[in-house]
């Protein structure tokens, strides 16, 4: 089943079922471009053999970074250089997604002081400054953005695009009925919150036409109390399949209840638990009849089969195993393994370790392998957090002093 290849609603056919999520890589230059070490690990991607590469947070406005490092695509954008990086990401074969997001109130706070969000609510995080609550021009002007960076990603040759509404994000923010507090036309019922993720993709579409991808990444819930909930999300996606969109991500959580790269670490329990969306996803699946890709856990090829086979999914999303095996799908694809790497589950739980080490520890890994050409696994948790937390300031300093040096 893994093997067997998938039409997608825009004709565009994928050669099976392995579909790198995003992961951000934070490798984008001073002007948030693609970096040469960027392209490399694209190159390897593509070689590995998943069917479709979707890059990590490629934001829309260049003041809502989630991450000094990201790459920004607007009137700015070089061309060539994102070229070069599709070509890249296509050379051994896969197809490549551009993720489109908006940081939203999970801007850091050095980036911008006050971000734009859906509401004035703060994130309850250090970090992250007061929001301004977008008024109706914003709207308009941020629906433009989206479709804008579409437009470019097109043009640099990327297949699709995919609309990051999950994470706390912007678009997730105002799908949450905890913090999309409006009374207008913007908030309150499910039909509302979700109309600017509508109106963004019904712009997109418009624009790239009909033949290349538009996904959609959506959380099943975001495990807060008041958050959005299944119930709602199901209803959501049968709302937003009505845009011609060619599937939809399923994962969940935000930054204040980070649940898209949660594990069980082996000293808690023997008994792995895999896909841990997997249920949301089937849920959803039900309700749609656009392929669902869902992420979060997949590590055996059994567990990937059987999600297949019982209708919980069509796509099987997955991290972090290609930050430790860029080529892990081909040798999965021939049988050589049956068990992806699982080095998160060596970490302590979760629990016992500062908050976002195990994220950091992979952005370390990807930082490294961009600088060298492979990571090491041999970097302890703890090291590997503290180095990725001081080069991200370093990268956040150099931005901001290359952004005033260039006013
Ligand atoms: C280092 C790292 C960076 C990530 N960056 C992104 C991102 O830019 N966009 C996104 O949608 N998800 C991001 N994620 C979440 C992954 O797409 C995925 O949902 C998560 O890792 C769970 O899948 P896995 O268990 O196969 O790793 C990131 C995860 C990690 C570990």
């Amino acid at each position: 089943m893994i093997e067997a290849p998938i039409d997608l609603p825009c004709g565009v056919t994928l050669k099976n079922r392995i579909v790198k999520s995003g992961l951000s890589e934070a490798l984008g230059d001073l002007k948030n471009n693609p970096t040469n070490e960027l392209v490399s690990i694209f190159k390897r991607w593509s070689d590995g053999g998943a069917s479709l590469l979707i890059t990590g947070n490629i934001i829309v406005d260049r003041w809502h970074l989630e991450h000094a490092g990201n790459f920004v695509l607007d009137s700015s954008t070089d061309i060539k250089k994102t070229s070069d990086l599709c070509d890249a990401a296509k050379s051994g074969g896969s197809l490549v997604l551009a993720q489109l997001s908006h940081a939203g109130r999970q801007t850091p706070e050095l980036i911008n002081s006050e971000p734009l969000s859906i509401s004035n609510l703060k994130l309850d995080l250090q970090g992250f400054g007061q929001p301004r609550m977008a008024l109706e021009k914003d709207f308009l002007d941020l629906i433009k953005k989206f479709s804008d960076s579409a437009r470019i990603a097109k043009q640099c040759g990327f297949d699709g695009v995919e609309i990051h509404a999950a994470h706390g994000y912007l678009l997730s923010s105002s799908l949450s009925p905890k913090i999309n507090n409006r009374s207008d036309k913007w908030g309150g019922s499910f039909e509302n919150r979700a109309r600017f993720l509508q109106l963004i993709l019904q712009k997109v579409r418009a624009t790239v036409g009909k033949s290349f991808i538009i996904a959609v990444k959506l959380n099943s819930s975001d495990f807060q109390k008041g958050g959005l909930e299944i119930s709602d999300s199901v209803k959501i996606a049968q709302l937003i399949e009505k845009e011609n969109i060619d599937f939809i991500e399923v994962s969940g959580g935000n930054f204040e209840v980070p649940k898209a790269y949660q594990y069980i670490s082996l000293k808690e329990s023997t008994k792995n638990r895999e896909a841990y969306f997997l249920e949301y996803a089937k849920s959803i699946k039900a309700a749609v009849s656009i392929p669902i890709m869902v992420t979060g856990g997949f590590r055996t090829k059994s567990v990937m089969e059987d999600a297949l086979m019982s209708s919980s999914t069509d796509l099987i999303g997955i991290g972090r195993p290609f930050i430790i095996d860029p080529y892990f799908p081909k040798k999965l694809l021939s049988g050589d393994i049956s068990e992806l790497p699982t080095i998160e589950r060596q970490f302590p739980p979760l629990q016992d370790i500062p908050n976002g080490a195990v994220l950091n520890w992979f952005c370390d890994q990807l930082a490294l392998q961009g600088k060298t050409g492979k990571g090491d696994l041999n970097i302890p948790l703890l090291d590997g957090h503290k180095r990725y937390l001081k080069q991200s300031d370093e990268m956040t300093r150099n931005l901001l002093d290359h952004r005033n040096n260039n006013k």
